[in-house]
């Protein structure tokens, strides 16, 4: 594995951010990930572990080494009658991991199609998407301890799993590295059509008997209309996360704003951010280069060449409006470099 110096980092993150990594290399397989982290000398630290770099804004250059995970492979490594263990590679893309379960009628995954990234980083932030995450199929994964220099499987419980939320993010960001994920899913698969426009879509397709296959395509449908293509224009999905509030501090804002839209969260409430700097006056806003997206507000685009400073302007003015007009605190989802 080759260690280059003074790379630029443009290619490696859908922001298109133009920064420079000090140091940067390619892991293809697990031995050099281990022997390239394991070893690592303090001058070429810090670390950065990056997946498909599609959640993560660079604010500066990096100052270490920045090792790219693309370690590929899908390996069934157990079945039963009723549910297949699908195990894959930290470096495997994660739509290409989706599309394999569903070309083989393995379900659990068709909701999730079309999220850019990585396998492997499925887990930091329990992808979600169409009324299903990660978690719901996950099953366990293995990683790298870059303190004991040993290796570390996590079950379900041991990843603190929430929304938009892990261990890997919180607790133990940076710590581990991901090797592979092992995914549990069922041979009779169940749908979940309820979110959404999901129903309406495959009402358009025609499919009248949908199956898992068809669940995929009415997804990837819905999802190019509303979501930025990052080979046309730069971003990183949602920016913000969407608030979850307390239903007392809820029917105090519905008060105020009927037309509030929320979704329920286990015993809270999930507001839609989208809506919410939506009603500030941002959906379409542009700032320099950097710009809010005229279909999904909660998605921040880079109309150019924005730097990593005037994205964060950007996020800083929508937060302070929010905060103001409707007293809640967006939080960040994207990882700030
Ligand atoms: P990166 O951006 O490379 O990394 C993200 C973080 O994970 C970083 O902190 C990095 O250090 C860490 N990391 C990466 N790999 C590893 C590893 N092997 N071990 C340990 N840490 C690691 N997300 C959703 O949840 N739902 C969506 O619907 C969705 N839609 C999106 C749509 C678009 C157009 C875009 C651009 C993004 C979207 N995202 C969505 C966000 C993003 O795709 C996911 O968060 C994805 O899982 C990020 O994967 P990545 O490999 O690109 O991660
Ligand atoms: N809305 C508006 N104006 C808009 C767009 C949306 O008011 O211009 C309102 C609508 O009422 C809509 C609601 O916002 O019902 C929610 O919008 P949408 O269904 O597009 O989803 P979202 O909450 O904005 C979340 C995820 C996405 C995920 C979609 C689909 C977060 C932070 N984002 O977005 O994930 O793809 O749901 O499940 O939870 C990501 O995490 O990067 C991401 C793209």
């Amino acid at each position: 594995m080759q260690l280059r110096e003074e790379i630029s980092l443009k290619p490696f993150n859908t922001f298109g951010i133009d920064v420079r990594a000090r140091f940067f290399a390619e892991a293809l397989t697990e031995e050099d990930i281990i022997k390239l982290a394991g070893n690592l000398r303090e001058d070429y630290l810090p670390l950065l572990i990056l997946g498909g770099g599609s959640n993560i804004l660079f604010t500066k250059d990096f100052p270490g080494t920045v090792m790219k995970i693309s370690m590929k492979g899908i390996h069934v490594i157990k079945e039963d009658e009723d549910t297949v263990w699908v195990k894959a590679g930290a470096g495997e893309n994660w739509d290409d991991l989706v599309k394999f379960c569903v070309d083989n009628g393995w379900g659990g995954l068709e909701n999730l199609s079309a999220i850019p990234g990585n396998a492997g980083t499925s887990p930091v932030q329990n992808i979600g998407a169409y009324g299903v995450e990660m978690k719901d199929t996950f099953f366990e994964l293995e990683t790298f301890d870059l303190e004991s220099k040993g290796k570390k499987i996590f079950s379900k419980e041991e990843c603190g799993f929430g929304y938009r939320e892990s261990i890997f993010k919180l607790k133990y960001k940076g710590r581990f590295i991901i090797l592979n994920v092992t995914f549990r899913l069922l041979k009779k698969p169940v749908l979940h059509l309820d979110y959404g426009n999901i129903r309406e879509e495959l009402t358009l397709m025609t499919a009248d008997h949908p199956g898992i296959a068809d669940v995929r395509e009415a997804i990837c449908r819905i999802r190019s209309r509303k979501l930025p293509d990052p080979a046309v224009i730069g971003n990183a999905g949602s920016f913000f996360k969407n608030p979850v509030i307390l239903p007392q501090q809820f029917e105090n804002l519905k008060q105020s704003f009927p037309g509030i839209v929320s979704f329920p969260q286990d015993e809270k409430i999930k507001l839609a951010a989208a809506w919410m700097i939506e009603q500030c006056g941002w959906k379409g806003k542009r700032i320099g280069n950097a710009g809010v997206h005229s279909t999904q507000p909660l998605v921040l685009v880079n109309h150019g060449n924005a730097t990593g400073p005037e994205i964060m302007q950007l996020s800083s003015a929508i937060r302070d409006s929010v905060q103001e007009k409707f007293g809640v605190v967006l939080e960040t989802e994207v990882n700030l470099i």
